[in-house]
């Protein structure tokens, strides 16, 4: 499979992922039972995820989708984010965010300090992919679907340079290339 430059392999197909999000569910459904929580999904990657997370979530629970964006400034050495759509009021609910995948932990890290600075009664993290290896906080994962190796990948909301978020499988990077 080919996209732009790039050869990718199947590597997740859509029925085990599917599975997966099957067990997440229940999972969340038994932990959160009573919390009424709110999903805070990560956009553009996490919109599949969580549209298909959301058809297994029985409790009563909001769903609004936030946007990290991130950039080089210019003139100095750090990278600079800032996030963007959160309209509901957070204070003193228990928050859910959901991603696509885990990898530095840059992104949820500093979702987790914004966050926190308006004083909701508590944060997990529900991940669909978690890359262990790249991570560079010590952060807890609450809900992670598959722990995967530092390879990259592709499919189902994850992207190559803007293309194959549509595939319903996940593909990764083949070897040698
Ligand atoms: P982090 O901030 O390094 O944890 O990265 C989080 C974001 O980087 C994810 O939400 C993805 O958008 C993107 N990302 C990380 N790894 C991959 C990958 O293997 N394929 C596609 N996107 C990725
Ligand atoms: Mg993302």
């Amino acid at each position: 499979m080919q996209i732009k430059d790039l050869h990718f392999e199947p590597y997740l197909s859509q029925q085990s992922i599917q599975e997966k999000i099957i067990q997440l569910a229940e999972t969340i459904n038994r932990d959160q039972k009573g919390n009424d929580p709110i999903f805070i999904a990560v956009l553009n990657g996490a919109f599949i995820f969580m549209a298909d997370l959301a058809r297994h979530i029985s409790i009563p629970s909001e769903i609004t989708f936030v946007k990290v964006k991130s950039y080089e400034q210019l003139q100095s050495t750090g990278e600079h984010r800032e996030f963007i759509g959160l309209e509901v009021p957070i204070e003193g609910r228990h928050l859910i965010i959901v991603e696509d995948i885990v990898d530095s932990g840059n992104t949820i890290q500093f979702l987790l300090k914004q966050l926190r600075s308006q004083h909701p009664a508590s944060i997990s993290i529900a991940t669909l992919l978690f890359k262990p290896e790249a991570l560079k906080h010590s952060i807890e994962i609450d809900y992670a679907g598959f722990h995967i190796p530092n390879d990259f990948v592709v499919g189902y909301g994850l992207d190559y340079d803007g293309f194959g978020r549509n595939l319903p499988d996940i593909y990764k990077l083949s070897s040698g290339e």
